[in-house]
């Protein structure tokens, strides 16, 4: 049982305090987390650096395949997206004697640093992301982990509606142009667009209001839309019916045979169920895979029915153990045929 994984777990969930993981990209609570991995990686042995984007990098000297995550999170997040393929990455690679484990930078509010990571152009040979599951999939079929076939698609944009500015208590209502209201039948348009699309999602996760008074009426709404689809027809039937203009869009992928073939052959070796199942949450192994580089991802079964971005998030440590020995088989599998 890695007690150092749990306990590194333990250390970057303590950072920015308060209720959850409070580490938001470009904050100085992921500063934080990353000078902490940055010490994980020396003392594993492996050579540091940081590249332009502040991706934190540590290479074993036999970096044909890598390994990695995320160390940033939402607001109030759980104790393991992210956090828990950097540190089990930092463990894996350790044991393998072979591999790069990486800390992408800003992944929460729209892969940052590693769409930088992929326009600079050195890309590694294959890469793997440990990560949660982040739904109910795998407790439901029983298993520890799961291999992931492909990431689901997004867009994600901005609305505003403005209307006109007047005081709340003589403004007659047939007088009205409320902001609010016009974006408040939006909300229920978003709903009810991803509702009838087979498999998509759609969420208005933030919603500004101006000026903001109790009595006054609002005159600028400003909301955002988070909208997923598993393949690129439904992800533009969703943006062209929410009428968005996406400002971070990431196409679906489907995940590389190679790593998906190292993950079941580990599962197997060690007479585990192997379960393929699809991601609806987005990661930086999209990225890299979209980018033409060989990616997978092995997902580890989350519990209390699969909630995440959540203090409630939870995993346990046998399955994250179990993990940590599939990943460190799998860097070792695919190095050796390399
Ligand atoms: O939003 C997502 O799917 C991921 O947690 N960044
Ligand atoms: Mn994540
Ligand atoms: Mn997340």
């Amino acid at each position: 049982m890695p007690v150092r994984v749990l306990d590194r777990l333990e250390e970057l969930y303590a950072i920015g305090g308060g209720d959850g993981a409070n580490r938001i990209g470009g904050s100085a609570e992921e500063d934080q987390a990353h000078e902490l991995a940055a010490r994980w990686m020396t003392e594993a042995g492996l050579r540091v650096e940081v590249d332009a984007a502040g991706n934190l990098i540590g290479r074993s000297g036999t970096d044909t395949v890598w390994t990695g995550s995320h160390l940033d999170s939402v607001p109030n997040g759980g104790k393991f997206d992210g956090a828990l393929g950097v540190v089990a990455g930092i463990e894996a690679v350790e044991r393998a004697g072979t591999g790069a484990v990486v800390a992408f930078r800003d992944e929460e509010r729209g892969c940052t640093g590693s769409t930088a990571f992929v326009q600079a152009g050195a890309l590694p040979a294959c890469f793997f992301e440990l990560h949660i599951e982040q739904g109910p999939v795998l407790a439901e079929a029983g298993a520890p982990l799961g291999v992931v076939t492909g990431i689901v698609g997004m867009v994600r944009g901005t609305r505003t509606f403005d209307g006109i500015p007047g005081h709340a208590g003589t403004v007659p209502m047939s007088r009205r142009s409320d902001a609010l209201v016009a974006a408040a039948d939006y909300v229920l348009r978003v709903r009810d667009v991803a509702t009838a699309i087979d498999g998509a999602v759609a969420t208005v996760g933030r919603l500004d209001v101006e000026p903001g008074a109790v009595n006054v009426i609002p005159d600028r709404v400003t909301l955002s839309v988070d909208a997923r689809a598993p393949d690129a027809e439904r992800l533009d039937r969703l943006a062209r019916e929410l009428e968005l203009e996406p400002d971070f869009p990431l196409d679906p992928v489907m995940l590389h045979e190679a790593p998906r073939a190292a993950f079941r052959a580990e599962l197997e070796a060690r007479d585990q169920p192997v379960v393929e199942l699809p991601s609806g949450a987005g990661h930086d192994a999209a990225v890299l895979a979209l980018a033409g580089v060989p990616s997978g991802m092995l997902f580890v079964r989350s519990l209390n029915g699969g909630v995440s971005h959540s203090p409630a998030e939870l995993s346990s440590s046998e399955d994250i153990a179990l993990a940590v020995e599939v990943l460190t088989g799998a860097l070792g599998r695919l190095a050796a045929s390399d």
